[in-house]
């Protein structure tokens, strides 16, 4: 007989059916046995009867093993049903329990809620902490709003392209991790901080609306909102303008709310817009939380922040600057247009302001971007003025300012930070809970054991000596 799935079970009252999944929740009442079987469409009560011949079966079975049902789905007498529950009004009479795979006893239950459970245990064991009904519910409205977004942009005319990960360093503002090359001994690949680079390459490439579901990598200190490893709803656009960008975004995320997460409220539509100097002199912060009821879970309050400084003085820790001043943002963004003439003069550089516009919800930053520089002399105004030599900005840049001289669009773009929207929507307190294989706080994978160290032998094939462990 064909596997039915739990969610379909109310459907098929009075009938034979076969169910595969695992035990939920066990309770031997002697002559009796339940047993909440799960599978990935949800959970249902089954019951073995005294004579059945399942009952030896039903003794030996614990929580988690994987077993086959074979049954009858009864209506449930009206004093059991259970509202609100799943499955509440249905029961399976087991005829025929045959055990798929045993399991060990799981360090944590796995049948409430795990939040509770000390997390780096939850993290060494994520594939078990998959398992319970909150995290498949975090994964899968991941993988609902992903496959939304892709659907509406494509409408929109957007391209889906990938870019590498096997890159050059990105000045996104952080740290990059690098990848030792066999080949090209003493040589390192950077992992991208963001595809910033690769997509307006792809402008001058032709391709007019690009988007990337974009694994990025920061060697920064990691906090509740923040992941080494993270994922960028990426976009780009050519031939678009600041406020074509904020309003095709802000349809992707009213979008993205009403469909998936229809019991919440948008606190208004249009979003609102503040300045940078308008947060920080009226909220301190410039990712202002601008909730009216902080206590209503359900309340999303978008704001756009605009107007930004386009440089800011450097400070003593800063990873790239080596002169006065550094980007605040992104360095290839372009500053306002009534800017445009100060910026290239390098004249009263603090004033000069940018169009780079931040979406923040509910006081956290979901997403950046702006116009960019699409002319080659504006971009390198932008490194001169961060004091860099010739040397160096044709090292590091020089490929963009070459393919910015072929007849480069203008254009411009955003990303989202997905995982930090998600955790939002999701009422969650932390990034961790709405990736599958998140790393800890301080940026180990408990699970897979990394980072870690390599053999010998593999470091001679890449010349690398480990100088000290000490940081
Ligand atoms: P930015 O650096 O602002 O912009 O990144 C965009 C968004 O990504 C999220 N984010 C992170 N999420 C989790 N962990 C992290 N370590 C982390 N760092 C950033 C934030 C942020 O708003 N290339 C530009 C975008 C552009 O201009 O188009 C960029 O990467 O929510």
């Amino acid at each position: 007989m064909k596997r039915t799935h739990i969610k379909e079970l109310k459907e098929c009252v009075g009938h034979g059916v076969v169910i595969q999944g695992w035990v939920h929740i066990r309770r031997d009442q002697g002559k009796m046995v339940f047993l909440d079987i799960r599978d990935a469409s949800g959970v249902v009560q089954s019951v073995i009867l005294p004579k059945s011949e399942a009952i030896e079966m039903g003794k030996v079975v614990r929580e988690e093993f994987v077993v086959q049902v074979e049954g009858i789905v009864r209506e449930r007498p009206e004093q059991n049903k259970k509202k609100d529950v799943q499955n509440g009004d249905i029961e399976l009479e087991i005829q025929k329990l045959t055990l798929l795979n045993e399991a060990s006893t799981p360090p944590f239950p796995l049948n409430e809620d795990t939040r509770s459970v000390d997390e780096s245990v939850r993290l060494e064991y994520r594939y078990l902490d998959l398992r319970n009904a909150r995290m498949q519910k975090n994964i899968t409205n991941r993988s609902r709003a992903q496959y939304l977004i892709r659907t509406l942009l494509e409408k929109e005319g957007f391209l889906e392209i990938e870019t590498p990960l096997l890159s050059a360093p990105t000045p996104e503002g952080s740290r990059s991790f690098v990848v030792p090359s066999r080949v090209y001994r003493g040589n390192f690949y950077s992992l991208p901080q963001s595809p910033q680079q690769y997509k307006q390459l792809l402008m001058v490439g032709g391709v007019e609306k690009y988007f990337q579901f974009a694994r990025c990598m920061r060697d920064e200190d990691t906090r509740g909102d923040r992941q080494p490893e993270f994922t960028q709803l990426d976009m780009e656009m050519a031939f678009v303008t600041q406020e074509e960008v904020m309003q095709l975004n802000e349809r992707l995320l009213v979008e993205t709310v009403r469909t998936l997460y229809p019991h919440k409220h948008i606190q208004e539509i249009p979003f609102p817009r503040m300045t940078y100097k308008e947060a920080v002199e009226k909220y301190g912060s410039d990712k202002p939380d601008i909730r009216k009821d902080k206590n209503d879970p359900n309340l999303l309050a978008f704001l756009w922040v605009i107007d930004f400084p386009m440089f800011e003085k450097t400070g003593e820790d800063n990873v790239d600057g080596t002169g006065e001043w550094t980007f605040t943002h992104n360095p290839f963004s372009k500053p306002k247009d009534e800017h445009m003439e100060l910026f290239m003069k390098k004249e009263n550089i603090g004033d000069i302001q940018t169009t780079q516009y931040d979406i923040t919800l509910n006081g956290s930053e979901i997403g950046g971007g702006s116009i960019r520089n699409h002319q080659s002399e504006a971009l390198k105004t932008t490194f001169e003025i961060m004091g860099y030599n010739e040397d160096r900005i044709q090292t590091n840049f020089g490929h963009m300012l070459k393919a910015l001289q072929f007849g480069a669009p203008p254009h411009g773009g955003i990303a989202w930070g997905f995982d930090r929207l998600l955790m939002i929507l999701e009422n969650e307190q932390n990034i961790r809970e709405v990736i599958p294989f998140a790393k800890t706080g301080d940026g180990k994978d408990l699970m897979m054991h990394a980072p870690a160290e390599i053999p010998d032998i593999q470091k001679k094939e890449l010349g690398i000596q480990v100088l000290s462990k000490e940081i």
